[in-house]
């Protein structure tokens, strides 16, 4: 970060106060006000924190008017289409890609990390058969720091990323679990010589009673989905997990805090949301009615707008023709959910009520299609969500602890409350 030549100056009555001006390597400028509320006795207001920016950070950068995504400067169609998730899961935690030998020690480090502690299985049996595997994951997660007391302290870089590599590892294990939990299934275990998709697709599928067989173009697919939501700058459950993380709670505390937040249905919950809106839609027919009952603010097009993207979701493009991909190989390219999801789009990229506001198909739209497609209940699909944004999470919590001017996250408000008065004993109130 450099800083400007020209500071921000802002008056507050007959005080002018000059603020630095910060300079990253792409995007908006900051205006630094760290010495505001001490030189000027006031706060900036910002619910939302659509102008705030809450940290320095060099893993991801987006640019929302132009539909640029970027993870450590490689730019994510071309992750999506060269990489795997495992490499991507190295670059986000080391800042670059790795070569030959450290990728294959990476790769052996999360394939054995990928167990669970046998008693931990039975934390599961807690649950009612029917509780949404979001809440079984939200719990189930949090309750790794209660097996794993060896990585728990934070101050220590080794242990620091002992954590980050169970969570990767141990992620699709718990994330199965729910699934067969929900579904009445046996538990699978991991296997060693099936890679992280492949590992995942057959503990979520497999059954004692015949052989699995991988589906490369759905194995491929689940990696590729699994890139799309690796990690996204400072959106509501990185900066939750973030906070979280500034009081020093343990890393398995903080990403439970994290997937708490992603399963809002205005954030990661908004997947299982827009195939839900997609079927009650039905058939292209309905789509009109559909759209005036969102211009009277009825409800909103789930999978559609987003706080940065003023523009196309990158990933929103890839998500589309992996969508295709599957539906292909496994599904019906003519299937009329698909149908009614491009007529959907075509209509709201020529409607000015979604143009001008510059609503556009984000990650969410059609990723529900795909994974309905691939055998995922919809209630899965947050689960999925927060399966691949674990690597985000924690490349962004670790960032954080090793950032030297971190500390405690505690904004402040504007109070609009009742000024000091005397308590009123009960006999005394009307
Ligand atoms: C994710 O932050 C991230 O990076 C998140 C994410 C990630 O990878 O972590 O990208 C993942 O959460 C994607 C977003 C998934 N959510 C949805 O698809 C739910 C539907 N989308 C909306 O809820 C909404 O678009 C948000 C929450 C995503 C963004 O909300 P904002 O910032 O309030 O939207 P905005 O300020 O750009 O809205 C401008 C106008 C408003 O109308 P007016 O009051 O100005 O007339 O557009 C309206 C909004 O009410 N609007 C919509 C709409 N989204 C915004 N109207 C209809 N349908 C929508 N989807």
């Amino acid at each position: 970060m450099t800083q400007g030549s020209n500071p921000a100056k802002i008056t507050i009555g007959e005080q002018v106060i000059d603020l630095p001006v910060l300079k990253g390597t792409l995007g908006p400028d900051v205006v630094d006000i760290r010495k505001l509320y001490g030189a000027g006795d006031v706060f900036t207001y910002d619910p939302g924190f659509t102008s705030t920016a809450s940290c320095e950070s060099k893993i991801t950068f987006i640019d929302g008017d132009e539909g640029v995504l970027l993870h450590r400067g490689y730019p994510i169609d071309q992750l999506a289409e060269k990489s795997n998730f495992l490499e991507t899961c190295y670059l986000l935690l080391h800042g670059e890609l790795p070569n030959a030998a450290a990728y294959e020690q990476f790769e052996n480090t999360i394939t054995r990390h990928t167990m669970l502690h046998a008693q931990f299985d039975r934390f599961f049996e807690g649950f009612r058969r029917d509780a949404h595997p979001m809440a079984i994951m939200t719990g189930a997660v949090g309750a790794l720091s209660a097996f794993y007391h060896d990585s728990l302290d934070i101050q220590d870089a080794k242990q620091r990323e002992i954590s980050a590599h169970r969570l990767i590892a141990k992620m699709p294990t718990i994330a199965a679990r729910a699934f067969k939990y929900s579904v009445g299934q046996p538990f699978v275990y991991p296997k060693n010589d099936l890679s992280y998709s492949e590992n995942f697709l057959r503990m979520c599928f497999a059954v004692p009673a015949e052989e699995y067989v991988p589906n490369p173009v759905l194995t491929k697919a689940m990696d590729r989905i699994f890139i799309l939501h690796a990690d996204h700058e400072q959106n509501a459950s990185t900066s939750t997990v973030r906070l979280a993380g500034s009081s020093g709670a343990n890393p398995f505390a903080c990403i439970a805090a994290g997937i708490a937040c992603l399963w809002g249905p205005s954030h990661g919950g908004a997947n299982e949301e827009a195939l839900n809106m997609l079927k009650e839609i039905g058939t292209p027919e309905r789509i009109p009615e559909f759209i005036a009952g969102v211009k009277d603010r009825k409800y909103k097009l789930m999978g559609f707008g987003h706080r940065v993207y003023k523009n196309y979701d990158p990933r929103a493009k890839v998500m589309q023709s992996t969508c295709h991909e599957v539906l292909t190989a496994v599904g019906d390219p003519n299937d009329p959910l698909l149908q009614v999801a491009r007529e959907l789009e075509r209509i709201a990229l020529n409607d000015d009520f979604f143009v001008s506001r510059k609503l556009y198909p984000n990650i969410d739209f059609y990723s529900g299609i795909t994974l309905s497609a691939m055998g995922f209940p919809t209630t899965m699909f947050t689960v999925l969500f927060a399966l691949a944004r674990t690597v985000g999470w924690i490349a962004q919590w670790k960032e954080m602890i090793e950032d030297p001017s971190q500390k405690i996250g505690r904004p402040r408000q504007i109070y609009t409350g009742s000024a000091a008065r005397d308590f009123v004993p009960l006999s005394q109130r009307g």
